[in-house]
C-alpha cells in the first residue's frame, strides 16, 4: 500500500475513533536512515531534557518525563528529515480533507528515552494554549520486544463507558496519530534506548 493510501486510512480512522496505529508506515529503507541521523545528534550531545509547560511554566521533572529530544528545524532539514516532513504535510492535508479540523503547521522532534525512563500520564495539549490537535509519533527501534518495556500506553472508553489501555510497543516503522487533547497516554519505563520521532499538527500558523 503506498503512502497516500495509509495517509487516507489514517485519516478515517482519526475521523471514526480518535486515534491510530499503522504498522510499517515507512519501510526500514526510510526509517533507518532517520535512525542513524538521531544517533549522531545524540553523539554531538545535542538532545536535551525534555520539559513540561509552556513558557512560565516550562519545568523538567525526570520524575514525570525522562526523555530526551532534539526540536527539528523547519528552515534547517537534513534531505530525510524534509522526506520525513515532507509526508507528515501530506498526511496534514489528507486529515483535514476528512476531519475539518483546520490544521495549519506542523512541529516535531526525536525522542529518546534512556533505560529506566518515562513518561507519566498525560494529555498532549497544554493547558494555556491549546494549539496542539493531533500527535503522530513514529517509531525508530530496529528491534524490540515486549520485555524490553517502553510501551507506549493509551486510554480510550470502551462501548460501555469503561476505560480501558492498551500497549503499543515501539516498534521502528509503526505510526500511531491520536488526537493529542482527548487521549491520555503514558509511556511505561523502558529497559532500553527508546527513539522515536514525534509531531504535532497545530492549529496555528
Ligand atoms: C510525548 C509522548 C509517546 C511515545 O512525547 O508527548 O507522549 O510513545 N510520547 O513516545
Ligand atoms: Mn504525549
Amino acid at each position: 500500500m503506498d503512502i497516500s493510501k495509509k495517509n487516507q486510512l489514517i485519516a478515517e480512522e482519526l475521523y471514526r475513533k480518535g486515534w491510530v496505529i499503522v504498522d510499517d508506515y515507512l519501510p526500514e529503507a526510510l526509517y533507518f536512515p532517520l535512525l542513524l541521523e538521531q544517533q549522531d545528534i545524540l553523539e554531538h550531545g545535542q538532545f536535551r531534557h525534555a520539559g513540561i509547560g509552556k513558557g512560565e511554566s516550562f519545568a523538567i521533572k525526570p520524575e514525570i518525563r525522562g526523555d530526551k529530544v532534539f526540536w527539528l528545524d523547519e528552515y534547517q532539514l537534513s534531505p530525510m528529515q524534509k522526506k520525513y516532513w515532507e509526508i507528515m504535510e501530506k498526511l496534514l492535508i489528507q486529515i483535514n480533507q476528512r476531519c475539518f479540523l483546520g490544521l495549519r503547521s506542523f512541529e516535531s522532534h526525536f525522542a529518546m528515552y534512556p533505560p529506566g525512563s518515562f513518561y507519566l500520564r498525560h494529555l498532549d495539549q497544554f493547558q494555556q494554549v491549546a494549539y496542539r490537535i493531533v500527535t503522530v509519533i513514529l517509531y525508530l527501534n530496529k528491534e524490540w520486544e515486549e520485555e524490553d518495556g517502553g510501551a507506549l500506553r493509551i486510554y480510550f472508553p470502551d462501548e460501555n463507558g469503561i476505560e480501558q489501555g492498551l500497549d503499543i510497543y515501539p516498534k521502528g516503522g509503526r505510526l500511531v496519530c491520536f488526537l493529542s487533547g482527548e487521549l491520555p497516554h503514558e509511556v511505561l519505563p523502558t529497559h532500553k534506548e527508546r527513539i522515536s520521532i514525534t509531531g504535532w499538527f497545530k492549529n496555528t500558523g
